[in-house]
Protein backbone atom coordinates (compact mmCIF):
# COMPACT_ATOMS: atom_id res chain seq x y z
CA UNK A 1 0.00 0.00 0.00
CA UNK A 2 1.63 3.55 -1.10
CA UNK A 3 1.96 5.95 1.77
CA UNK A 4 -0.37 8.38 0.45
CA UNK A 5 -3.44 5.67 0.54
CA UNK A 6 -2.97 4.36 3.83
CA UNK A 7 -2.88 8.09 4.85
CA UNK A 8 -6.03 8.61 3.55
CA UNK A 9 -7.54 5.16 4.52
CA UNK A 10 -6.99 6.22 8.36
CA UNK A 11 -8.15 10.13 7.33
CA UNK A 12 -11.67 8.44 6.34
CA UNK A 13 -11.52 6.29 9.36
CA UNK A 14 -10.65 9.40 11.79
CA UNK A 15 -13.48 11.35 10.04
CA UNK A 16 -16.09 8.89 9.11
CA UNK A 17 -18.84 10.03 11.74
CA UNK A 18 -18.21 13.14 10.37
CA UNK A 19 -19.22 11.96 7.04
CA UNK A 20 -22.22 10.88 7.92
CA UNK A 21 -23.25 13.68 9.81
CA UNK A 22 -22.66 15.52 6.42
CA UNK A 23 -24.64 13.32 4.19
CA UNK A 24 -27.54 13.22 6.78
CA UNK A 25 -27.53 17.47 6.21
CA UNK A 26 -27.74 16.64 2.09
CA UNK A 27 -30.39 13.89 2.77
CA UNK A 28 -32.59 16.46 4.91
CA UNK A 29 -32.81 18.34 2.10
CA UNK A 30 -36.23 17.20 -0.28
CA UNK A 31 -34.50 16.98 -3.90
CA UNK A 32 -37.12 15.81 -5.41
CA UNK A 33 -36.73 16.21 -9.26
CA UNK A 34 -40.21 15.02 -10.54
CA UNK A 35 -42.31 17.69 -8.21
CA UNK A 36 -42.66 20.78 -10.13
CA UNK A 37 -43.04 22.19 -5.90
CA UNK A 38 -39.41 21.08 -5.51
CA UNK A 39 -37.53 22.44 -7.74
CA UNK A 40 -35.72 24.85 -5.25
CA UNK A 41 -35.05 22.25 -3.06
CA UNK A 42 -33.31 20.21 -5.85
CA UNK A 43 -31.12 23.44 -6.64
CA UNK A 44 -30.37 23.57 -2.90
CA UNK A 45 -29.12 20.18 -2.97
CA UNK A 46 -26.54 21.23 -5.78
CA UNK A 47 -25.56 23.76 -4.35
CA UNK A 48 -25.06 21.66 -1.52
CA UNK A 49 -22.79 19.12 -3.38
CA UNK A 50 -20.88 22.26 -4.99
CA UNK A 51 -19.78 23.72 -1.91
CA UNK A 52 -18.43 20.41 -0.21
CA UNK A 53 -16.39 19.74 -3.62
CA UNK A 54 -15.31 22.92 -3.32
CA UNK A 55 -14.34 22.93 0.20
CA UNK A 56 -12.51 19.71 -0.29
CA UNK A 57 -10.03 21.14 -2.71
CA UNK A 58 -11.69 20.44 -6.20
CA UNK A 59 -11.33 23.31 -8.83
CA UNK A 60 -13.55 24.81 -11.34
CA UNK A 61 -16.54 24.33 -9.50
CA UNK A 62 -19.88 25.43 -11.12
CA UNK A 63 -23.52 24.71 -11.80
CA UNK A 64 -24.13 23.68 -15.18
CA UNK A 65 -28.07 24.94 -16.05
CA UNK A 66 -29.66 22.57 -18.15
CA UNK A 67 -33.49 23.97 -18.47
CA UNK A 68 -33.96 24.99 -21.98
CA UNK A 69 -37.14 25.88 -24.33
CA UNK A 70 -36.53 22.13 -25.38
CA UNK A 71 -35.89 20.98 -21.93
CA UNK A 72 -37.93 22.92 -19.72
CA UNK A 73 -37.48 22.74 -15.80
CA UNK A 74 -34.49 20.95 -16.18
CA UNK A 75 -32.36 20.93 -12.69
CA UNK A 76 -28.68 21.55 -12.98
CA UNK A 77 -25.18 19.51 -12.94
CA UNK A 78 -22.98 20.34 -10.80
CA UNK A 79 -19.21 19.64 -12.34
CA UNK A 80 -15.61 20.05 -10.31
CA UNK A 81 -12.34 19.06 -11.47
CA UNK A 82 -9.01 19.05 -10.32
CA UNK A 83 -6.64 17.97 -13.08
CA UNK A 84 -2.86 18.93 -11.72
CA UNK A 85 -1.93 15.17 -11.71
CA UNK A 86 -0.30 15.58 -14.83
CA UNK A 87 -0.98 15.20 -18.41
CA UNK A 88 0.40 11.48 -18.67
CA UNK A 89 -1.97 10.90 -15.85
CA UNK A 90 -4.91 9.02 -15.60
CA UNK A 91 -8.25 11.16 -15.73
CA UNK A 92 -11.40 9.58 -13.50
CA UNK A 93 -14.69 11.21 -14.20
CA UNK A 94 -16.67 10.49 -11.25
CA UNK A 95 -20.73 10.72 -11.89
CA UNK A 96 -23.40 10.52 -8.82
CA UNK A 97 -27.06 12.13 -9.08
CA UNK A 98 -28.52 14.17 -5.70
CA UNK A 99 -32.02 14.23 -6.81
CA UNK A 100 -34.04 11.62 -5.36
CA UNK A 101 -37.43 9.89 -5.89
CA UNK A 102 -40.50 10.81 -4.14
CA UNK A 103 -41.50 9.24 -0.41
CA UNK A 104 -44.54 8.45 -1.07
CA UNK A 105 -46.35 6.47 0.28
CA UNK A 106 -45.77 8.31 3.47
CA UNK A 107 -47.06 6.69 6.47
CA UNK A 108 -45.28 3.38 5.76
CA UNK A 109 -41.92 5.00 6.82
CA UNK A 110 -40.87 4.02 10.17
CA UNK A 111 -39.53 7.65 10.55
CA UNK A 112 -39.78 10.21 8.01
CA UNK A 113 -37.81 10.28 4.82
CA UNK A 114 -36.53 13.65 5.01
CA UNK A 115 -35.51 13.27 9.10
CA UNK A 116 -32.67 10.71 8.39
CA UNK A 117 -32.29 8.37 11.19
CA UNK A 118 -30.00 6.14 12.03
CA UNK A 119 -31.04 2.55 13.33
CA UNK A 120 -28.95 -0.94 13.64
CA UNK A 121 -26.29 -0.04 11.57
CA UNK A 122 -27.95 1.70 8.88
CA UNK A 123 -29.02 5.03 7.94
CA UNK A 124 -32.58 5.49 7.01
CA UNK A 125 -33.81 8.10 4.13
CA UNK A 126 -35.11 9.06 0.68
CA UNK A 127 -32.15 9.20 -0.70
CA UNK A 128 -29.52 7.41 1.95
CA UNK A 129 -28.16 4.64 -1.30
CA UNK A 130 -29.84 6.37 -4.42
CA UNK A 131 -27.83 7.70 -4.86
CA UNK A 132 -26.52 10.64 -2.16
CA UNK A 133 -24.91 8.38 0.01
CA UNK A 134 -23.50 6.80 -2.76
CA UNK A 135 -22.33 10.09 -4.68
CA UNK A 136 -21.36 11.64 -0.81
CA UNK A 137 -18.41 8.37 -1.02
CA UNK A 138 -17.03 10.02 -4.42
CA UNK A 139 -16.77 13.04 -2.25
CA UNK A 140 -15.34 12.23 1.03
CA UNK A 141 -12.63 9.58 -0.71
CA UNK A 142 -11.17 12.84 -2.51
CA UNK A 143 -11.54 14.80 0.63
CA UNK A 144 -9.63 11.99 2.49
CA UNK A 145 -6.88 11.97 -0.42
CA UNK A 146 -6.68 15.30 -0.63
CA UNK A 147 -6.21 15.77 3.14
CA UNK A 148 -3.27 13.16 3.26
CA UNK A 149 -1.37 14.09 0.32
CA UNK A 150 -0.89 17.98 0.66
CA UNK A 151 -3.95 18.87 -1.02
CA UNK A 152 -2.81 16.63 -3.96
CA UNK A 153 -5.08 14.02 -5.56
CA UNK A 154 -2.88 10.86 -7.17
CA UNK A 155 -4.84 11.00 -10.33
CA UNK A 156 -7.02 13.78 -12.50
CA UNK A 157 -10.49 13.82 -11.60
CA UNK A 158 -13.62 15.34 -13.14
CA UNK A 159 -16.87 15.43 -11.16
CA UNK A 160 -20.39 15.89 -12.51
CA UNK A 161 -23.40 15.08 -10.45
CA UNK A 162 -26.71 15.13 -11.70
CA UNK A 163 -29.95 15.95 -10.58
CA UNK A 164 -32.45 14.44 -12.90
CA UNK A 165 -31.68 11.09 -13.32
CA UNK A 166 -34.73 9.65 -11.28
CA UNK A 167 -36.68 11.08 -14.44
CA UNK A 168 -34.34 10.06 -17.21
CA UNK A 169 -31.80 12.39 -17.35
CA UNK A 170 -32.12 14.50 -20.48
CA UNK A 171 -30.16 17.53 -19.32
CA UNK A 172 -26.97 15.74 -18.26
CA UNK A 173 -27.30 13.98 -21.87
CA UNK A 174 -27.52 17.00 -23.83
CA UNK A 175 -24.41 18.16 -22.33
CA UNK A 176 -22.86 14.84 -22.65
CA UNK A 177 -23.58 15.14 -26.39
CA UNK A 178 -22.80 18.73 -27.25
CA UNK A 179 -20.30 19.05 -24.68
CA UNK A 180 -18.23 15.45 -24.49
CA UNK A 181 -14.62 17.18 -24.42
CA UNK A 182 -15.39 19.04 -21.33
CA UNK A 183 -15.91 15.40 -19.82
CA UNK A 184 -12.86 14.62 -21.26
CA UNK A 185 -11.53 11.60 -18.92
CA UNK A 186 -10.06 7.60 -19.31
CA UNK A 187 -12.44 6.12 -17.38
CA UNK A 188 -16.04 6.74 -15.86
CA UNK A 189 -17.11 5.55 -12.16
CA UNK A 190 -20.47 5.33 -11.12
CA UNK A 191 -21.92 4.14 -7.62
CA UNK A 192 -25.85 4.01 -8.06
CA UNK A 193 -25.84 -0.02 -8.24
CA UNK A 194 -26.43 -2.70 -5.75
CA UNK A 195 -23.43 -5.32 -4.35
CA UNK A 196 -25.14 -8.84 -5.19
CA UNK A 197 -25.52 -10.45 -1.64
CA UNK A 198 -24.25 -8.07 1.62
CA UNK A 199 -20.33 -8.48 2.07
CA UNK A 200 -19.84 -9.53 -1.71
CA UNK A 201 -18.02 -7.16 -3.92
CA UNK A 202 -19.48 -6.72 -7.07
CA UNK A 203 -19.41 -4.90 -9.97
CA UNK A 204 -22.38 -4.13 -12.23
CA UNK A 205 -21.65 -4.57 -15.95
CA UNK A 206 -25.06 -3.90 -17.57
CA UNK A 207 -28.39 -2.49 -17.54
CA UNK A 208 -31.74 -2.20 -18.60
CA UNK A 209 -33.28 0.49 -21.08
CA UNK A 210 -36.54 2.27 -20.61
CA UNK A 211 -39.50 3.62 -21.68
CA UNK A 212 -41.76 5.55 -19.48
CA UNK A 213 -44.85 6.41 -20.93
CA UNK A 214 -48.51 7.54 -20.28
CA UNK A 215 -51.87 5.80 -22.14
CA UNK A 216 -54.26 8.40 -21.69
CA UNK A 217 -57.81 7.04 -22.58
CA UNK A 218 -60.84 9.71 -23.02
CA UNK A 219 -64.44 8.58 -23.40
CA UNK A 220 -67.63 11.12 -22.76
CA UNK A 221 -67.15 15.20 -22.79
CA UNK A 222 -67.45 15.49 -19.22
CA UNK A 223 -67.89 13.03 -16.06
CA UNK A 224 -71.10 11.35 -15.63
CA UNK A 225 -73.71 9.83 -13.59
CA UNK A 226 -72.93 6.37 -13.42
CA UNK A 227 -76.73 5.45 -13.16
CA UNK A 228 -78.01 7.44 -15.86
CA UNK A 229 -75.72 6.71 -18.41
CA UNK A 230 -74.16 3.56 -17.16
CA UNK A 231 -74.63 0.89 -19.67
CA UNK A 232 -74.54 3.76 -22.63
CA UNK A 233 -71.42 6.34 -22.35
CA UNK A 234 -67.99 4.27 -22.82
CA UNK A 235 -66.23 3.77 -19.50
CA UNK A 236 -62.48 5.21 -19.63
CA UNK A 237 -60.88 2.81 -17.09
CA UNK A 238 -62.74 -0.46 -18.31
CA UNK A 239 -61.15 0.61 -21.48
CA UNK A 240 -57.91 0.87 -20.08
CA UNK A 241 -57.94 -1.97 -18.01
CA UNK A 242 -58.95 -4.10 -21.58
CA UNK A 243 -55.79 -2.36 -23.20
CA UNK A 244 -53.35 -2.86 -20.28
CA UNK A 245 -54.61 -6.61 -20.41
CA UNK A 246 -53.59 -7.02 -23.83
CA UNK A 247 -50.00 -5.89 -23.59
CA UNK A 248 -48.65 -8.84 -21.53
CA UNK A 249 -50.18 -12.34 -21.15
CA UNK A 250 -50.17 -14.25 -18.23
CA UNK A 251 -46.67 -15.77 -18.78
CA UNK A 252 -45.07 -12.42 -18.92
CA UNK A 253 -44.45 -12.51 -22.63
CA UNK A 254 -45.01 -8.31 -24.04
CA UNK A 255 -47.50 -8.93 -26.52
CA UNK A 256 -46.33 -6.05 -28.55
CA UNK A 257 -45.02 -7.29 -32.17
CA UNK A 258 -41.72 -7.22 -32.87
CA UNK A 259 -41.04 -6.47 -29.32
CA UNK A 260 -38.72 -9.13 -28.79
CA UNK A 261 -36.89 -9.32 -31.90
CA UNK A 262 -33.58 -7.21 -30.96
CA UNK A 263 -33.53 -9.00 -27.90
CA UNK A 264 -30.01 -10.36 -27.31
CA UNK A 265 -29.45 -13.20 -25.23
CA UNK A 266 -26.53 -13.31 -22.49
CA UNK A 267 -23.51 -14.93 -23.27
CA UNK A 268 -22.52 -18.33 -22.40
CA UNK A 269 -19.87 -17.55 -20.15
CA UNK A 270 -22.60 -14.47 -18.31
CA UNK A 271 -25.38 -17.15 -17.82
CA UNK A 272 -22.50 -19.34 -16.31
CA UNK A 273 -21.71 -16.82 -13.85
CA UNK A 274 -25.00 -15.78 -12.73
CA UNK A 275 -25.44 -19.95 -11.94
CA UNK A 276 -22.51 -19.98 -9.74
CA UNK A 277 -24.17 -16.88 -8.11
CA UNK A 278 -25.24 -17.44 -4.51
CA UNK A 279 -29.15 -16.90 -5.21
CA UNK A 280 -32.20 -18.32 -3.20
CA UNK A 281 -35.02 -18.09 -5.01
CA UNK A 282 -37.26 -18.40 -2.00
CA UNK A 283 -35.36 -16.30 0.00
CA UNK A 284 -35.45 -13.71 -2.35
CA UNK A 285 -39.29 -14.05 -2.66
CA UNK A 286 -40.14 -14.59 0.30
CA UNK A 287 -37.92 -12.11 2.00
CA UNK A 288 -37.01 -9.78 -1.21
CA UNK A 289 -40.18 -9.39 -2.88
CA UNK A 290 -42.84 -10.86 -0.17
CA UNK A 291 -45.57 -12.44 -2.27
CA UNK A 292 -46.53 -15.88 -2.35
CA UNK A 293 -45.13 -16.43 -5.76
CA UNK A 294 -43.18 -15.30 -8.54
CA UNK A 295 -44.45 -14.32 -12.21
CA UNK A 296 -42.89 -13.49 -15.23
CA UNK A 297 -41.53 -15.63 -18.10
CA UNK A 298 -40.91 -19.00 -16.34
CA UNK A 299 -38.33 -20.74 -18.61
CA UNK A 300 -36.00 -18.19 -17.56
CA UNK A 301 -34.08 -17.68 -14.29
CA UNK A 302 -35.09 -14.51 -11.81
CA UNK A 303 -31.68 -13.00 -12.50
CA UNK A 304 -32.44 -13.58 -16.36
CA UNK A 305 -35.70 -12.15 -15.75
CA UNK A 306 -34.83 -9.11 -14.22
CA UNK A 307 -31.12 -8.78 -16.01
CA UNK A 308 -31.16 -9.64 -18.96
CA UNK A 309 -35.12 -9.74 -20.21
CA UNK A 310 -37.57 -6.63 -21.44
CA UNK A 311 -40.89 -6.56 -19.14
CA UNK A 312 -43.46 -4.29 -18.71
CA UNK A 313 -45.01 -2.88 -16.10
CA UNK A 314 -47.95 -0.10 -14.79
CA UNK A 315 -47.12 2.13 -12.00
CA UNK A 316 -50.37 4.22 -11.50
CA UNK A 317 -53.63 4.97 -12.92
CA UNK A 318 -54.78 8.79 -12.01
CA UNK A 319 -57.64 10.22 -12.74
CA UNK A 320 -61.73 9.06 -11.70
CA UNK A 321 -62.71 8.77 -8.03
CA UNK A 322 -60.02 7.85 -5.30
CA UNK A 323 -61.01 9.48 -2.23
CA UNK A 324 -63.08 7.71 0.34
CA UNK A 325 -65.64 6.48 0.28
CA UNK A 326 -67.91 5.57 -3.12
CA UNK A 327 -69.01 8.32 -5.74
CA UNK A 328 -70.89 6.66 -8.47
CA UNK A 329 -69.09 8.87 -11.58
CA UNK A 330 -68.23 7.75 -15.00
CA UNK A 331 -64.56 9.46 -15.49
CA UNK A 332 -64.36 11.73 -18.65
CA UNK A 333 -60.76 10.32 -18.95
CA UNK A 334 -58.55 7.95 -17.69
CA UNK A 335 -54.44 7.30 -17.50
CA UNK A 336 -52.21 4.62 -16.46
CA UNK A 337 -48.42 5.21 -16.42
CA UNK A 338 -46.91 2.02 -18.19
CA UNK A 339 -43.16 1.71 -19.05
CA UNK A 340 -40.92 -1.10 -20.52
CA UNK A 341 -37.43 -2.12 -19.18
CA UNK A 342 -35.41 -2.62 -22.55
CA UNK A 343 -32.06 -4.72 -23.02
CA UNK A 344 -29.24 -4.90 -26.02
CA UNK A 345 -30.08 -4.49 -28.36
CA UNK A 346 -33.46 -3.44 -28.07
CA UNK A 347 -33.88 0.42 -28.86
CA UNK A 348 -36.90 2.80 -27.03
CA UNK A 349 -37.42 4.61 -30.56
CA UNK A 350 -38.00 1.55 -32.01
CA UNK A 351 -39.85 -0.18 -28.85
CA UNK A 352 -41.67 3.12 -28.09
CA UNK A 353 -43.14 3.60 -31.97
CA UNK A 354 -43.64 -0.69 -32.14
CA UNK A 355 -46.17 0.02 -28.65
CA UNK A 356 -47.55 2.85 -29.66
CA UNK A 357 -48.74 1.60 -33.37
CA UNK A 358 -50.06 -1.48 -30.66
CA UNK A 359 -52.07 0.02 -28.39
CA UNK A 360 -53.25 2.26 -30.95
CA UNK A 361 -54.59 -1.31 -32.83
CA UNK A 362 -56.48 -2.17 -29.91
CA UNK A 363 -58.35 0.77 -28.74
CA UNK A 364 -61.54 -0.51 -27.49
CA UNK A 365 -65.05 1.26 -28.97
CA UNK A 366 -65.89 4.72 -27.98
CA UNK A 367 -63.10 6.49 -26.73
CA UNK A 368 -59.63 7.80 -28.05
CA UNK A 369 -56.36 7.28 -26.51
CA UNK A 370 -53.38 9.14 -26.78
CA UNK A 371 -49.94 7.52 -25.97
CA UNK A 372 -47.40 9.69 -24.68
CA UNK A 373 -43.09 8.93 -23.67
CA UNK A 374 -42.35 10.68 -20.46
CA UNK A 375 -38.64 9.78 -20.71
CA UNK A 376 -36.17 6.75 -22.11
CA UNK A 377 -32.89 4.95 -21.54
CA UNK A 378 -30.92 2.31 -23.18
CA UNK A 379 -29.97 -0.56 -22.24
CA UNK A 380 -26.57 -0.68 -21.85
CA UNK A 381 -23.70 -3.60 -21.19
CA UNK A 382 -20.45 -2.43 -20.43
CA UNK A 383 -16.78 -4.27 -20.97
CA UNK A 384 -14.60 -5.75 -18.54
CA UNK A 385 -11.73 -6.08 -20.52
CA UNK A 386 -9.65 -2.74 -19.45
CA UNK A 387 -7.67 -2.49 -16.56
CA UNK A 388 -9.81 -0.25 -14.59
CA UNK A 389 -11.10 -3.31 -14.04
CA UNK A 390 -8.30 -5.17 -12.51
CA UNK A 391 -8.10 -1.87 -10.60
CA UNK A 392 -11.21 -1.98 -9.03
CA UNK A 393 -11.15 -5.47 -7.93
CA UNK A 394 -8.12 -5.57 -6.53
CA UNK A 395 -9.30 -2.22 -4.81
CA UNK A 396 -12.43 -4.05 -3.30
CA UNK A 397 -10.61 -6.73 -2.41
CA UNK A 398 -8.42 -5.27 0.26
CA UNK A 399 -11.49 -4.06 1.79
CA UNK A 400 -13.68 -6.51 1.67
CA UNK A 401 -11.37 -9.38 1.12
CA UNK A 402 -13.16 -11.41 -1.39
CA UNK A 403 -12.94 -12.02 -4.89
CA UNK A 404 -15.88 -9.41 -7.11
CA UNK A 405 -18.32 -11.11 -8.42
CA UNK A 406 -20.06 -9.30 -12.03
CA UNK A 407 -23.75 -8.93 -12.77
CA UNK A 408 -26.01 -6.86 -14.68
CA UNK A 409 -28.44 -4.85 -12.75
CA UNK A 410 -32.25 -4.48 -13.94
CA UNK A 411 -32.65 -0.76 -13.20
CA UNK A 412 -31.66 2.08 -15.70
CA UNK A 413 -29.06 4.43 -15.35
CA UNK A 414 -29.65 6.25 -18.50
CA UNK A 415 -25.93 8.34 -19.04
CA UNK A 416 -24.00 4.98 -18.20
CA UNK A 417 -24.69 4.28 -22.55
CA UNK A 418 -23.79 7.98 -22.80
CA UNK A 419 -20.49 7.83 -21.53
CA UNK A 420 -19.46 4.34 -23.40
CA UNK A 421 -21.35 5.66 -26.77
CA UNK A 422 -20.30 9.51 -26.51
CA UNK A 423 -17.82 9.62 -24.55
CA UNK A 424 -15.84 6.10 -25.69
CA UNK A 425 -14.73 5.32 -22.15
CA UNK A 426 -15.10 2.25 -20.43
CA UNK A 427 -17.08 2.73 -17.11
CA UNK A 428 -16.94 1.23 -13.93
CA UNK A 429 -20.25 0.40 -12.25
CA UNK A 430 -18.74 -0.36 -8.32
CA UNK A 431 -21.97 -0.02 -6.19
CA UNK A 432 -22.45 -0.72 -2.55
CA UNK A 433 -26.21 -1.11 -2.13
CA UNK A 434 -27.43 -3.87 -0.49
CA UNK A 435 -30.41 -5.34 -1.80
CA UNK A 436 -32.92 -5.09 1.01
CA UNK A 437 -32.14 -0.91 0.84
CA UNK A 438 -35.69 -0.27 -0.17
CA UNK A 439 -34.91 1.99 -3.16
CA UNK A 440 -37.88 4.04 -4.21
CA UNK A 441 -39.80 2.18 -1.86
CA UNK A 442 -41.00 3.55 1.81
CA UNK A 443 -38.06 2.85 4.27
CA UNK A 444 -35.43 3.43 2.21
CA UNK A 445 -31.61 3.19 3.86
CA UNK A 446 -28.03 2.79 3.32
CA UNK A 447 -26.37 0.19 5.15
CA UNK A 448 -23.72 2.17 7.27
CA UNK A 449 -20.47 -0.08 6.94
CA UNK A 450 -21.16 -0.22 3.09
CA UNK A 451 -20.82 3.67 3.28
CA UNK A 452 -17.42 3.63 4.88
CA UNK A 453 -16.35 0.62 2.49
CA UNK A 454 -17.19 2.40 -0.19
CA UNK A 455 -15.42 4.61 0.56
CA UNK A 456 -12.32 3.00 1.50
CA UNK A 457 -12.46 1.36 -2.20
CA UNK A 458 -13.19 4.30 -3.95
CA UNK A 459 -9.71 5.56 -2.01
CA UNK A 460 -7.57 2.12 -2.97
CA UNK A 461 -8.77 2.86 -6.63
CA UNK A 462 -7.73 5.87 -6.91
CA UNK A 463 -4.46 5.39 -6.00
CA UNK A 464 -4.07 2.30 -7.72
CA UNK A 465 -5.13 3.73 -10.63
CA UNK A 466 -2.81 7.10 -9.78
CA UNK A 467 0.36 4.64 -9.20
N1 LIG B 1 -29.77 3.67 -9.10
C1 LIG B 1 -30.93 3.38 -9.86
C2 LIG B 1 -30.71 2.32 -10.91
C3 LIG B 1 -30.29 0.96 -10.45
C4 LIG B 1 -30.75 0.44 -9.26
C5 LIG B 1 -29.46 0.22 -11.23
C6 LIG B 1 -30.35 -0.82 -8.86
C7 LIG B 1 -29.07 -1.03 -10.85
C8 LIG B 1 -29.50 -1.55 -9.65
C9 LIG B 1 -31.41 4.65 -10.52
O1 LIG B 1 -31.43 5.76 -9.64
C10 LIG B 1 -32.82 4.50 -10.98
O2 LIG B 1 -33.66 4.22 -10.18
N2 LIG B 1 -33.06 4.74 -12.24
C11 LIG B 1 -34.37 4.82 -12.75
C12 LIG B 1 -34.17 5.41 -14.11
C13 LIG B 1 -35.37 5.83 -14.83
C14 LIG B 1 -36.25 6.75 -14.06
C15 LIG B 1 -34.97 6.40 -16.16
C16 LIG B 1 -35.00 3.45 -12.83
O3 LIG B 1 -34.30 2.45 -13.06
O4 LIG B 1 -36.22 3.36 -12.65
MN1 LIG C 1 -29.72 5.93 -8.60
MN1 LIG D 1 -33.30 5.52 -8.44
Amino acid sequence: MQASESGAVAFARENGARFVEELKALLRIPSISTSPEHAGDVRLAAQFVAEELSRIGMENVHLIETASAQHPGGHPLVYADWLKAGKDAVTVLCYGHYDVQPAEPLEEWVTPPFEPTERDGNLYARGAVDDKGQMWMHVKALESLFAANGGKLPVNVRVIVEGEEEVGGEGIASFVREHGDQLKADVAVVSDTEMFAPELPTLCVGLRGMIYTEIEVRGAKTDLHSGMYGGAAPNPFVALAQIISKLKDEQGRVQIPGFYDKVAAPTADELKAWKALPFDEEHYRKTEVGSRELTGEAEYSVLERTWARPTLDVHGMPGGFIGAGAKTVIPAKAVAKVSMRLVPDQTPAESFAAYKAFVGSIVPKGVEVEVRLIHSGDPIVVSTDNPYVKAATEAMHEVFGKETVFVRGGGSIPIVGDFVRELKIPTLMMGFGLPDDNLHAPNEKFHLANFHRGIESLIRFFASVGA
